[in-house]
């Protein structure tokens, strides 16, 4: 049985590392395209080496542009592949437009797909991820869902119960695994960062960072932080391009207190999360790490798409980008008074292996 998966964006290459693991374990013939959506060394090549994964056998090279166009251009060209490779199955990850690009020319070519990470749902349809996530699962023969509520999302959308597998989380399967090794990145030795004594802070959201208001209450977040831990924020593309395309990233840059990076491998984000004392973000993965790592999270965003980590988890939700939200919280946690936070259900660093049996009896 050849499974042909798809990697697109940065989230996407620690959900595939395991998956491939597991299919290669159970002796499925195992094949990556990696379209390019993500294209830097910083965000693409260096997850490769970390990970593990081999060289994808088929590269794509199609980042940037318009979400229309990337999408397009995405599908057009992974026609093709599909007529050379002829796979078995297509499985795609979470929900970049890669997922859904790759999904659809799979579906219209009568390819079974399989989605690992569906009914997620942020009920936000202003995010593009929500619209990708909606279109996919809408479209694909097995759903791999990883917390309780996306069995209740793809039962209340309809979706047959024979198509829905709970597997668990094949993101913490990475972090499982790598957990040890990035405890010997030197990341924190090479920034002089002690244990506890920083925060670490990603933003890249468009709703976030796509307009001058947003990228000046960041500022104003980290520099309201700064003043209790050193901020350690490594910058992703798009949060860099608006803040000088706004004229403000040579002030961002001088702030107190704040050590600003390029994008991080996984093993040293992983290294600085685990060790953190705090996490400030507005992305979908991290706030699954954190719950699973309990390291407090508060998440700028009006909706999660995950809410277990905000029930279970360390995860807090922060509706505006309001600085005083984010000091009143932090406040409570130098007062020693984080959530406590239970790890989810099935997220045990095996969901790669359930999905692998699952699909390879499927395959008898
Ligand atoms: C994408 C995903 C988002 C995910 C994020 C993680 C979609 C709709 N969004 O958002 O869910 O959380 O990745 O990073 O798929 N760029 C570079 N180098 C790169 C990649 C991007 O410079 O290697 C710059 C480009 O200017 C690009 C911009 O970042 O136009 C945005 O990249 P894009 O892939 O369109 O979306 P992200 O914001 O990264």
């Amino acid at each position: 049985m050849k499974i042909l998966s798809v990697v697109g964006a940065r989230p996407n290459f620690m959900k595939v590392a395991p998956l491939h693991r597991a299919f290669l374990a159970r002796g499925l013939d195992s094949c990556i395209v990696h379209t390019g959506q993500h294209y830097d060394t910083r965000m693409s090549k260096v997850f490769f080496e970390q990970l593990e994964l081999p060289v994808p056998d088929h590269y794509l090279g199609l980042g940037g542009g318009s979400h229309t166009q990337q999408t397009a251009r995405i599908m057009l060209k992974f026609e093709e592949v599909l007529q050379q490779e002829n796979p078995d199955m297509v499985l795609v990850v979470g929900d970049v437009n890669s997922t859904i690009a790759c999904a659809l020319v799979a579906v219209k070519m009568h390819y079974p797909v399989a989605h690992v990470e569906a009914g997620l749902r942020s009920g936000d349809r202003r995010m593009p991820e929500e619209i990708n996530r909606i279109l996919t699962d809408r479209i694909s023969d097995y759903l791999f869902v990883t917390e309780h509520s996306g069995l209740v999302h793809l039962a209340r959308e309809g979706v047959p119960e024979e198509k829905i597998f709970f597997t668990g989380n094949v993101m913490i399967d990475s972090l499982v695994y790598y957990r040890q090794k990035a405890a010997k990145t030197g990341i924190l030795q090479e920034h002089r960062l002690e244990p506890g004594e920083y925060v670490l802070m990603t933003m890249h959201r468009p709703s976030n960072v796509d307009h001058m208001e947003g990228l000046q209450a960041i500022m104003e977040i980290v520099r309201r932080t700064a003043r209790h831990k050193r901020v350690v924020f490594p910058m992703h593309p798009r949060t860099r391009n608006n803040l000088e395309r706004f004229g403000l990233y040579t002030a961002f840059r001088q702030m107190d207190n704040l050590l600003l990076t390029e994008p991080l491998g996984y093993l040293e984000f992983l290294q600085l999360m685990q060790n953190a004392f705090a996490v400030i973000t507005d992305s979908g993965g991290i706030q699954e790490e954190t719950t699973f790592l309990k390291v407090p999270c508060f998440t700028f965003r009006e909706s999660t798409e995950r809410p277990i980590t905000v029930e279970l988890g360390t995860n807090m939700l922060l509706p505006d980008l309001n600085p005083d939200s984010v000091a009143e919280a932090f406040e409570a946690l130098l007062q020693g008074k984080a959530k406590e936070g239970s790890i989810p259900p099935l997220w045990d660093g095996r969901a790669a292996e359930r999905i692998a049996e699952i699909l390879a009896t499927e395959s008898l």
